[in-house]
């Protein structure tokens, strides 16, 4: 996997196609593999990039005691800036959405068009928070395995296919105690940008899976309610991970959009 250093990190990527680029923010606590189908699928319409964000996969460096949205948020803008770019289609799902947003706050024109998968805007409200404890000390104390074993299965529909959840598992087992840690204090931490969803221009796409447990479609309905000109696409027979449980339905959404908005 090739790797680009910004700052004091070094971030990998996987990467296909050619043309404009296209960015893929993955989710906690998982890296650039959940955009394999879509890296295979997209190559066609843009020079797709997945990045592993700091502490996360195969980059390196400096994992502070909280990964903030804004740290990755610089993280990606110089790392377009690394690609010899001046902006991105950027595609980003979940906690990967939290960043997108975090890059729209500061970075606008860095993004010429925007897919928000299974994700919100909304900060952690003090159950939120509680849960984000509960899940360090659960970490601590059975195991990343154990952590694995419970997410695969709460990110995913109840029929998803076994190869999907023993992917999503697979990668949060290769996910460092410290950056799951730290990810877990940055969500908790993060702001909220509710109000900044008035503001955003650029052409939107937003996504959600029909069971998607962690942001429920009500929760993309009302994001897209608030972001002007975007569309919402519900994805049948998929839970939080639609990339990969639904990888030909997503693809054809992004491409279909793509299309949209180049025109
Ligand atoms: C993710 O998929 O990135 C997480 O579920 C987001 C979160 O826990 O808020």
């Amino acid at each position: 996997m090739p790797s680009i250093d910004v700052g004091d990190v070094s971030l990998s990527y996987s990467e296909s196609g050619s043309g404009p680029l296209a960015l893929f923010i993955h989710g906690y606590p998982l890296d650039a593999r959940m955009w394999r189908h879509q890296l295979e699928r997209l190559a066609d319409h843009r020079h797709c990039v997945a990045v592993d964000l700091r502490g996360s996969g195969k980059s390196e460096g400096e994992v502070a005691d909280s990964l903030s949205m804004e740290i990755h948020a610089e993280d990606m803008a110089a790392f377009i800036a690394a690609l010899g770019e001046e902006q991105a289609d950027v595609v980003a799902l979940s906690m990967g959405g939290y960043v997108a947003l975090a890059m729209w706050e500061r970075y606008p024109s860095l993004i010429r068009s925007l897919v928000l998968a299974d994700t919100q805007a909304k900060a952690d409200d003090d159950a939120g928070k509680a849960k984000r404890d509960a899940a360090k000390e659960f970490l601590v104390s059975d195991g990343r395995q154990a952590l694995a074993g419970a997410m695969a299965v709460a990110l995913t529909a109840p029929d998803s296919a076994v190869e999907v959840r023993a992917g999503v598992r697979e990668m949060i087992e290769s996910t460092e105690y410290e950056t799951i840690v730290a990810a877990l204090e940055g969500m908790k931490q993060r702001a909220d940008r509710t109000e900044m969803l008035g503001s955003i221009t650029a052409p939107t796409l937003i996504i959600v899976g029909d069971q998607d447990g962690v942001t429920p479609p009500a929760v993309a309905e009302a994001m897209a309610g608030a972001i002007p000109g975007s569309s919402l696409e519900v994805i049948s027979d998929a839970g939080h991970m639609t990339p990969m449980e639904q990888p030909d339905r997503f693809s054809t959404l992004v491409s279909d959009f793509w299309t949209r908005s180049d025109s």
